[in-house]
């Protein structure tokens, strides 16, 4: 059967179950079965593919039909410019962390050397893709899930920065070490009863989503802690939800923060605060 029928069949299938990137989706999935890239599919529609084939792609297909997300399917996720290996012990990257990454490398200039601790890595998609762009920086990592920090490692290694990132299996309360320059951190930030709402509950981890009664736990431990590891001037670059904006600036004025800048995502709503340790 050819390449074009069992993507048809595929889009039947998704469509069925509400999946609403039906389309891309069985491309992705065609591509992975096949080891070919998405491109290279379409251009080969007329191809006919092995009933071994078939029966992989369908596999995936029934998968995805149960709303797993496709970057567990594939086992990756594409993000800033790279592709990291993804699992369901972490996060998976999201587009929306990539004004995090951006707002970093507009505080440190391409020569600069810097020291940057990542609090919460999951994937390592974070610190990665900074390292990437400043090649002069070194990161610390840390993460509460020690699995989260396998496959961060196993990131660092593939994209060879194993050098420049040491990782450290501890909760935020819990670190010590010298003072940074930059502290970034993505924290889970969902409040509790909200999760059980989430589709991504099923797949993701509890522990990258879950921040507590009021969804700030994890981030007021990361803004007291970071006012002790960051130097005189350092930066915090924060994610946090759309609706904390207030409540996460005033607690940083409290812990003595300047606000440089608040920054909303494509679809307006805030995404990311830059704040700098005055004293
Ligand atoms: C929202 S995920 C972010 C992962 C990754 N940095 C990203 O942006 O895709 C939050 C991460 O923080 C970790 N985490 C949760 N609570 C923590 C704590 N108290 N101390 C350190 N890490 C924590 C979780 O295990 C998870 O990997």
């Amino acid at each position: 059967m050819k390449i074009i029928d069992n993507l048809k069949d595929g889009y039947q299938i998704l469509k069925e179950n509400n999946i609403s990137s039906y389309k891309i989706d069985c491309e992705i999935l065609m591509s992975q079965t096949l080891d070919i890239s998405r491109e290279e599919v379409l251009l080969n529609l007329e191809k006919e593919i092995k009933k071994k084939e078939r029966e992989i792609y369908f596999n995936l297909i029934n998968r995805r039909k149960k709303n797993e997300p496709i970057a567990y399917i594939t086992n990756n996720k594409c993000f800033w410019r790279d592709k990291f290996i993804t699992n369901k012990n972490v996060l998976i990257p999201r587009p929306d962390s990539e004004h995090l990454v951006e707002q970093t490398l507009r505080i440190i200039k391409k020569n600069q050397t810097k020291r940057i601790l990542d609090v919460g890595v999951g994937s390592g998609c974070l610190s990665i893709s900074i390292l990437k762009e400043r090649p002069y920086c070194k990161c610390d990592a840390i993460d509460l899930s020690i699995n989260a920090l396998k496959l961060a490692k196993i990131n660092a290694n593939l994209h060879q920065f194993s050098d420049r990132i040491k990782f450290y299996k501890t909760d935020v309360d819990n670190f010590y070490n010298d003072k940074y320059d930059l502290v970034i951190s993505n924290p889970p930030y969902i409040n509790k009863h909200k999760i059980k709402y989430l589709d991504s509950i099923i797949y993701e981890p509890k522990i990258a989503l879950d921040g507590g009664l009021d969804g700030l736990e994890v981030i007021k431990k990361v803004i007291s802690k970071s006012k002790n590891l960051l130097k005189i001037n350092g930066k915090l670059v924060l994610e946090i939800g759309y609706d904390q904006k207030y409540k996460v600036t005033k607690f940083l004025k409290e812990k003595n923060f300047f606000i440089n800048k608040i920054i909303k995502d494509y679809g307006n709503k805030t995404r990311c605060i830059v704040s700098t340790k005055i004293n």
